[in-house]
């Protein structure tokens, strides 16, 4: 490669003369870079201005290649894209999970991928002096209208903005599966005060109901996300403790719309094929003998916690 190639320069220039202090320099310009160029690509594709194939291209890579670096980032990424979707179509959680997800002597709890704060109001009304992160702009907006008691902060379960040893708990709800799990550890490891406890929650839609069923299968006829939700976090946590609840959501045909509707795999689906599904989920609210000509429906849900204790 030409020494004189620009990047090189700027590498050069960054590094110095090298050493440790040069190999830091170094390693945060190309981890300002990295994230810049994540920004671009998430630009790109959110205003669906270059394809995949396009995009591998501009970075020396095959479409599959850019796809597999990329998309999972950008569907994690993707919720501030329907926010009010969000907040109006998915459930909270059940009252009785708060005394399982934090140990009653717990004081500073800290929730993770906080979203639009389903669960940060629940929190912060059970007394707890609630930090919540959030990655997404729209998302984090939403939280701190919702829950202006909340310390509401931009940033990431692999970077997460708190001193050492600065909480009694952690709490994560349905945004585990998004986390890069080998970086988040040693963070939350890292804010966590010795003996603190790490709670993963999810809403599993329980589809023992005919409907419910029907519901699920046209959901993932076009893509299916597979999770863990009773997770083993690895050391230095300890065992998991596990916990579940049954409970129905009340919510309406519109509500079960948006629901559908802010799923991330719907957000990514092509328009069309978006509105093509939308309109089955309301063909089937309509006419399934069980939904039709009702305003309430109670839509039910197992929610699993899984709590482990810094060992
Ligand atoms: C399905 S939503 C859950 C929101 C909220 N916890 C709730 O229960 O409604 C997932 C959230 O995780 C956030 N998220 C995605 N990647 C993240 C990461 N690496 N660190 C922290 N949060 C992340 C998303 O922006 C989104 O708000």
């Amino acid at each position: 490669m030409d020494d004189n190639e620009p990047g090189r320069r700027v590498a050069r220039d960054v590094a110095g003369t090298g050493g440790l202090d040069g190999l830091q320099r170094l390693s945060a310009a190309i981890e300002a870079l990295e994230e810049r160029r994540t920004e671009l690509v998430e630009e790109l594709r959110r205003g669906r201005q270059a394809t995949w194939e396009e995009i591998g291209r501009a970075c020396g890579l095959t479409r599959q290649g850019a796809t597999r670096r990329w998309a999972d980032r950008l569907r994690a990424r993707s919720f501030g894209l329907a926010v009010d979707s969000y907040q109006h179509g998915r459930p909270g959680y059940p009252q009785a999970l708060i005394g399982s997800a934090v140990p009653r002597e717990a004081r500073r709890v800290l929730e993770l991928g906080a979203g639009t704060g389903k669960l940060t109001r629940m929190l912060v009304d059970a007394g707890l002096d609630v930090v919540a992160v959030e990655p997404d702009p729209g998302m984090r907006d939403r939280l701190a209208a919702a829950v202006p008691k909340a310390a509401v902060r931009a940033g990431t379960a692999e970077r997460i903005p708190l001193p050492d040893e600065s909480v009694d708990a952690v709490v994560v709800a349905q945004a585990w599966h998004w986390f890069d799990q080998a970086a988040a550890v040693p963070e939350i490891a890292r804010v966590l005060a010795p003996g603190g406890t790490l709670a993963l929650v999810w809403n599993v839609r329980d589809e023992t109901e005919p409907w419910a069923a029907e519901l699920g299968a046209l959901m993932h006829r076009s893509a299916r996300q597979r999770i863990d939700t009773a997770p083993v976090p690895p050391a230095p946590f300890g065992p998991p403790e596990r916990l579940e609840i049954r409970w129905e959501h009340p919510t309406t045909p519109a509500g079960i719309v948006d629901l559908v509707a802010s799923r991330s795999y719907v957000i990514a689906l092509p328009e069309a094929e978006r509105a093509r599904l939308l309109a089955e989920v309301e063909q089937l609210l309509t006419t399934h003998p069980a939904l039709a000509g009702r305003d309430g429906i109670a839509m039910p849900y197992l929610t699993r916690c899984t709590r482990v204790r810094l060992g």
